[in-house]
């Protein structure tokens, strides 16, 4: 039996890794640890606070005691971090909080791991760091030995954070690694991220806020084949490896919105073109192929049955989302969107 710490864990990707740990690995025990910023909601987590095999403590990660407490009385055998700041749109607002979490956050977690003797650390990183790729260039990949290029304070604290860890383990020999994963969607994803924001704002019929020409690239992934990656890199990866997660689904803004509008019945009439992300970067795309041939891992869900999946949960679970619209998101809206949607054309 192992005790997993799962840090972030009352956030969208956390979330989802808690309640596959609870139910493909019932001997281990999962406690987590999350500050409860905007983004993390222990409504989330309802059912597995049922479980006597999992803990919850409200704690921020750039909490040395608190954390080290912890550790003291639970000695988790694995660290899995998810704990973050995660939206681009509000590291370019505010950067100061993405580096104290996302970078000082994980030196904390990493320094309890090393006293308490952990038997891995796991970085649950992003494909942000390697920046991006042309539109004109598809045979291009971004590989584990891209090299780290950031855009944005999001993307540049997550290279720090990573950098860290790449010391931790070569300095002072902390058993570490880390996965670098491309977009993720599914259910319990916060309504700022692209595609719970479009659904929720279609279905009160609200603007559909695209950024630029809608011709950016991302890479999906279903969130349960990340958190089965991470399960698999956690027990079976090499330590102080580096693994690239991503489904080889490229696609562009402009068509995963039009598809929602399709599903929902709603008329694109509500596609709006606003001003663009600062820094935006083109296109993401994820080579596998490590996971693929060390780990046996590969994507489960294909993104047609993915998006119907995730469009059918954020209809049968409106109260989840509507409780957090009502909210203190509802002035980040204005505030991110106002002088946008001013100045917007139709599609
Ligand atoms: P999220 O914003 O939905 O959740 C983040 C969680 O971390 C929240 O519950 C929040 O309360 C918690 N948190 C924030 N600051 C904290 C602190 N100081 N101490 C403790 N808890 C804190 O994020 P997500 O989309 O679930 O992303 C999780 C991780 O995966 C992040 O590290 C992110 O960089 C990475 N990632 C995300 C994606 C994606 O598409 N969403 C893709 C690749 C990697
Ligand atoms: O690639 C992994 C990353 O994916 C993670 O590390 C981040 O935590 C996660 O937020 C995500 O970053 P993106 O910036 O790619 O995701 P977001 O949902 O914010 O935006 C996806 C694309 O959609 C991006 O090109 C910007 C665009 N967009 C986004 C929003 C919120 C719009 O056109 N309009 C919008 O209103």
């Amino acid at each position: 039996m192992a005790t997993i710490l799962v840090t972030g864990g009352a956030g969208f990707i956390g979330a989802n890794f808690v309640y596959l740990q609870l139910n493909e690995h019932p001997e281990d025990r999962v406690v987590c640890i999350d500050k409860l910023t905007y983004a993390g909601n222990l409504e989330t987590l309802e059912e597995a606070l049922k479980n006597p095999n999992f803990r919850f403590e409200k704690i921020d990660i750039c909490d040395r005691d608190a954390v080290f407490a912890l550790f003291e009385e639970e000695r988790p055998d694995i660290v899995v971090n998810f704990a973050a700041e995660s939206h681009v749109d509000r590291s370019i607002e505010n950067p100061a909080v993405f580096l104290e979490t996302n970078i000082l956050g994980t030196q904390v977690l990493m320094d309890a791991s090393r006293k308490y003797g952990v038997k891995r650390y796991h970085q649950v990183s992003t494909d942000e760091v390697y920046g991006d790729l042309p539109l004109d260039r598809p045979d291009l990949l971004f590989t584990e030995t891209t090299p780290l290029k950031t855009s944005s304070p999001y993307s540049s604290s997550k290279a720090g954070a990573d950098l860290l860890v790449g010391a931790y383990h070569r300095t002072f020999g902390l058993p570490t690694t880390i996965s670098r994963c491309s977009n993720n969607y599914g259910p319990y994803q916060f309504p700022e991220k692209l595609i719970p924001l479009m659904i929720a704002n279609a279905l009160a019929d609200k603007p559909l806020p695209v950024y630029g020409a809608g011709l950016n690239v991302r890479d999906w992934l279903y969130v349960e084949d990340h958190c089965k990656a991470i399960d698999l890199i956690i027990r079976h990866g090499k330590v102080g490896e580096v693994y690239n997660i991503g489904g080889h689904n490229e696609m562009r803004n402009i068509d995963i919105v039009k598809l929602i509008v399709e599903a929902l019945g709603k008329s694109e009439d509500l596609i709006t073109f606003v001003t663009d992300r600062k820094g935006h970067d083109m296109r993401y795309a994820i080579d596998p192929s490590k996971i693929h041939a060390e780990l046996g891992w590969l994507p489960e869900t294909m993104f047609k049955d993915g998006i119907k999946k995730t469009i059918a949960w954020y209809l049968e679970n409106k109260d989840w989302w509507q409780n957090i619209l009502s909210g203190e998101y509802q002035n980040y809206f204005d505030t991110m969107y106002g002088a946008r949607l001013k100045d917007a054309k139709k599609a």
